[in-house]
């Protein structure tokens, strides 16, 4: 089959047969490794050029820092360009002679995609060796009651799209690189599609599952046409990130002490109707103590995690280095695999998620992410 691709112009003297249908690839830079099936993996991420979705905030921030204190230079976007330019900040700091890059991007847009794929090149150059679709927010619950449709479709574009047109708009550009690597940021629920018995979250799970099958199904594809290309799947348990924060704001909910008298009316049916102390609470705390406890609560989410954000991003390269196509990060993740796997049938009985909390493996503050 011929290749999608035109084939990278490469000074013959750098070239050698590769074992995997006779196909001419790049081995000379000191940074690759050839594996046992002839694939090459990205060995060290020195000289490199990576870019990176979400590089505001949570693990998207910690990838950049991480990748430039390893000498590799990042091109990130986002839409919150404060949080961007703090990263920036950041990364100046631990490695001031590495470039970095930021870039206004809405990633669920194609428009703007294309738009930040043309300001990286202009920047960085048409070759780049290494994409982090890690951007993405949490919400659109229900699709029976479609309580809000335009936070389901916003949800759905920024983690499936963001991911989809990344892989669209880079793909050239890795592909004209000696070797090169594509990280799409998935979610233990991209194979386990709840948060809980009681918490409806088909936006987020629908989109999570399409990046793990599309980003399985590359496999094969980069394989046969770009074997020097590819791809991992991260699939994060709960991991410290003000994610459930800046979803809000991305879809334009108010902070939890910002929230109307019907807001907190619509949370406070959520917690009734959710198991133990937290039903109890419900009903007798005031409107002001739901506002508090949302906001501590978030808080916590942030701050109370299992798993911070840059033991996660540590994860995620040591990943990559060792070129694994499926990247569990926490304990949690590795967990809720296993038991998903072991027993799929009973994967949405409740007692399956309560087994689960009993055993330790789902913290307090996982159960109620969605609240
Ligand atoms: N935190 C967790 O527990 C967890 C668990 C599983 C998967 N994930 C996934 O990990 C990835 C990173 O999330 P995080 O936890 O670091 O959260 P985060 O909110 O700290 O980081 C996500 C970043 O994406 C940015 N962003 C949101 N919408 C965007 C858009 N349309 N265009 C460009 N940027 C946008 C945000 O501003 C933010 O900077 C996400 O894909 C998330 O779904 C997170």
């Amino acid at each position: 089959m011929p290749a999608i691709f035109p084939r990278k112009d490469i000074d013959l003297g750098l070239m050698a047969l590769s074992g995997r249908a006779g196909r001419w690839r790049a081995v000379s830079a000191e940074s690759e490794v050839e594996m046992t099936d002839g694939r090459i993996r990205v060995d060290s991420f020195q000289g490199k050029t990576a870019v990176v979705t979400g590089g505001g905030t949570g693990m998207g921030r910690e990838l950049c820092l991480q990748l430039v204190e390893a000498g590799c230079n990042v091109a990130t976007c986002d839409i919150m360009l404060d949080n961007l330019k703090e990263t920036e900040r950041l990364c100046k700091k631990r490695a001031p002679n590495i470039k970095v890059s930021l870039h206004a991007c809405d990633v669920a847009e194609e428009a703007a995609m294309l738009q930040f794929r043309d300001e990286v090149i202009a920047e960085h150059g048409e070759t780049l060796h290494l994409l982090f679709n890690n951007a993405g927010i949490g919400g659109g619950g229900s699709f029976v009651i479609d309580e809000d449709r335009r936070a389901w479709e916003k949800t759905f574009a920024v983690c499936w799209y963001g991911v989809y047109f990344g892989c669209r708009a880079f793909m050239p550009n890795l592909v004209k690189a000696d070797e090169a690597h594509i990280v799409n940021t998935s979610s233990v629920n991209g194979f386990w599609a709840t948060v809980g018995p009681t918490v409806p979250h088909t936006s987020y799970c629908a989109a999570k599952f399409a990046v793990k099958g599309f980003s399985e199904a590359l496999i094969t594809d980069l394989r046969i046409h770009a074997p020097h290309v590819q791809v991992s799947i991260v699939m994060p348990g709960h991991i410290g990130t003000p994610i459930i924060i800046n979803s809000g704001r991305v879809l334009g909910y108010p902070d939890a002490l910002d929230m109307s008298s019907d807001d907190v009316r619509s949370v406070r049916e959520r917690m009734m109707s959710s198991s133990g102390a937290l039903s109890e609470s419900a009903m007798n705390l005031s409107d002001d103590q739901i506002r508090a406890f949302l906001h501590q609560r978030r808080q916590d989410v942030l701050e109370k995690a299992p798993t911070t954000a840059k033991e996660a991003a540590s994860v995620i390269l040591d990943g990559v280095r060792n070129n694994r196509w499926r990247i569990l990060v926490g304990d949690d993740a590795a967990a809720i695999d296993q038991r998903v796997r072991e027993s799929p049938e009973h994967a949405y009985e409740p007692e399956f998620f309560e087994n689960m909390t009993a055993s330790g493996i789902l913290d307090q503050l996982s159960r109620s992410l969605a609240l």
